[in-house]
């Protein structure tokens, strides 16, 4: 059954997203965060992390498993990128959280290449620093990244005018913080500034944004607040429910100014006009 409702510019569906029809070429961005296939929060580290830390009440079950995060996701996520080329319109971009990159799984490069298989051309990963970590085993994950590709081999729509916008966001970046769940919250929540970074730099106001796995609602909380217009698909009736309600909150509470793709700090920007008048003198 697929349940649709309007908040705003925004339509938000609860349902499987293979269950729905996007109009072929009716989507400016994509940004999403697909299941990835570790069965999180199902009996493994993120669970037992909050065991430990007694986050959860007398009896109440520390498991908040993600649908489709096991094997499965692997179709899921290939059946995604197959169709995100016909969603796009000319100079779309589709950008895909992947992990920290997956560890002993190289998921990152998987994906990849099942961008292009997709026939997408891919652009760059960009690996989100999210500060240091505590002490612990090996190589221990402190990134995460967000896979780019665009539609187009030779168009792909960039609103920064501050040309210095890097492939790494350093910690704080952007206002860009690393998320520690509460038990209400979606175990895998990503910053909404994170979402919003990527909004402003390939759309502009008015554009549509999509994201088909959207969870507790993140980039349409981002895309809502910036006057993008938004689609999003979640399978869980939890955190459909949850975004419903924190998309509601962003349409009627701006959060973000809703401006022409001004990337970069003020200050930043000054510093590097004036670092360019140098060189050029
Ligand atoms: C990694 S989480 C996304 C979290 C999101 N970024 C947030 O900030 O809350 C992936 C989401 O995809 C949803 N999902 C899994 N299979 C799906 C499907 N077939 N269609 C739509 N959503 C699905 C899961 O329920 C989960 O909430």
């Amino acid at each position: 059954m697929i349940d649709c409702v309007e908040i705003g510019n925004a339509r938000l569906y609860h349902a499987d997203a293979r269950s729905v029809s996007i109009e072929p070429e009716s989507v400016d961005l994509i940004f999403t965060d697909p299941p990835y296939g570790h069965n999180n929060n199902s009996n493994d580290l993120i669970g037992n992390i909050e065991k430990a830390l007694s986050r959860l009440g007398r009896g109440q079950n520390p498991l908040r498993p993600i649908a489709n995060d096991g094997k499965e996701a692997d179709d899921l996520v290939r059946w995604f990128f197959s169709n995100s080329k016909a969603w796009l319109r000319s100079g779309g971009c589709c950008c895909c959280c992947c992990c920290g990159g997956g560890g002993p799984d190289p998921q990152f490069a998987r994906w990849s290449l099942w961008m292009q298989d997709a026939g997408l051309f891919f652009k760059q990963m960009i690996v989100w620093d999210k500060g240091p970590l505590g002490l612990g085993w090996h190589y221990r994950r402190s990134y995460e990244t967000v896979l780019v590709a665009q539609r187009d081999k030779m168009k792909c729509n960039w609103y920064d005018k501050s040309g210095c916008v890097e492939n790494v966001i350093r910690p704080g970046m952007h206002g860009i913080r690393k998320m520690i769940p509460s038990k209400e919250e979606h175990p895998t929540e990503k910053p909404k500034e994170l979402a919003a970074l990527f909004i402003r730099l390939h759309s502009l106001p008015g554009d549509v944004v999509f994201d088909p796995f959207m969870g507790s609602g993140s980039t349409g909380v981002a895309a809502a607040s910036l006057g993008r217009k938004f689609i999003g698909i979640e399978f869980d009736k939890r955190w459909f429910d949850l975004a419903c309600r924190r998309v509601e909150q962003a349409v009627s509470h701006p959060i973000f100014e809703s401006r022409k793709a001004p990337v970069m700090g003020l200050l930043r920007q000054t510093r590097f006009r004036e670092v360019n008048r140098k060189l050029k003198s």
